[in-house]
């Protein structure tokens, strides 16, 4: 196993399918995403980027990826919070062979899906792990200096205490460490379209019987900035891809207009209008 992941494993166990536990959890709020989310992980995929592609862009996030990648230092440690089933690391073995990745999620049956994945880089790159977010089990002291980037995609946007979750990768991050949360964006265009025809358009509340959602806003980027205490930078993609408007040929693994939609993910908030994703980024001081 990569050093640094065999640094912060060693002295945990796994169990025998290779998931370590990262009790405690206390994500009662959200029990019922949990329920959702089993259920999801209970089908069987044979192919898991297509499924994934009917609500991810595979092109724009592999893109977004190597740009995190650049930035770790050699040797570096991630932590991906709410990982799922782990696919933005599947090439990296080819793009960063000295980097290793913590994928931990709350729901523990999407961590065998992970797995299927990544294959032989769990356990030698990549380590799985059954957390949450707002309890990270990781202490921080002169075994464990924390990690060197904190990766999430979607997952913030899901937990009610948004506070917390950001309070807890900040406190698990070390000094020069590296920050990006993706969650969705409040897209004007369909909003409007939505009400036209009648539908409703959550910006932030409960779905009901199922999950939080709390689209990217500008009190998530102060609340960012105030805790890590650093200048928070925002970042727009998915801006083709839009499965709102089933149109989702962008998403796939090989798309032109997925790699076109990828050149189009900006910094300065260029057709942030119709961009799906909004992203900030920040590095602890
Ligand atoms: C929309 S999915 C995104 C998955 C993945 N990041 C991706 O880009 O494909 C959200 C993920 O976050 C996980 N999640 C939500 N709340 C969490 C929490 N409090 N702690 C850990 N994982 C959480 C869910 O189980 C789910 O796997």
């Amino acid at each position: 196993m990569i050093a640094q992941l065999e640094n912060l494993l060693h002295s945990r166990e796994a169990d025998s399918d290779g998931i370590y536990g990262g009790m405690p959890m206390v994500c009662t709020a959200q029990s019922a995403e949990i329920e959702l989310r089993e259920r999801v992980a209970a089908e069987c995929y044979d192919n898991y980027l297509a499924a994934l592609s009917a609500s991810h862009s595979i092109p724009v996030m592999d893109h977004e990826v190597d740009r995190f990648l650049a930035t770790i230092p050699r040797g570096g440690l991630i932590l991906d919070v709410g990982g799922c089933w782990g696919w933005h690391w599947r090439r990296i073995a080819q793009t960063r062979p000295d980097v290793g990745v913590l994928i931990v999620d709350f729901v523990r049956s999407n961590l065998p899906h992970a797995r299927n994945v990544l294959g032989s880089l769990v356990g030698h790159q990549v380590g799985l792990m059954h957390a949450d977010a707002t309890a990270l089990p990781f202490t921080i002291d002169e075994n464990f200096a924390g990690f060197d980037g904190i990766w999430t995609v979607q997952t913030f946007q899901h937990i009610p205490d948004f506070g917390k979750a950001v309070s807890e990768a900040c406190r698990v991050l070390k000094s020069g460490g590296v920050f990006a949360n993706y969650s969705l964006n409040v897209q004007p265009h369909i909003r409007w379209l939505r009400r036209l025809l009648g539908r409703g358009y959550l910006t932030k509340g409960w779905v009901e019987g199922s999950f939080w959602l709390a689209r990217a806003s500008d009190d998530q980027k102060e609340s960012i900035a105030a805790t890590f205490g650093s200048t928070v930078s925002e970042r727009w993609s998915e801006i083709l891809y839009s499965p709102e408007l089933r149109f989702t040929a962008p998403g796939r693994p090989g798309s032109v207009f997925g790699k076109l939609d990828a050149l189009l993910s900006n910094n300065a908030g260029f057709l942030g209008w119709f961009a799906r994703q909004r992203s900030f980024h920040c590095q602890k001081p």
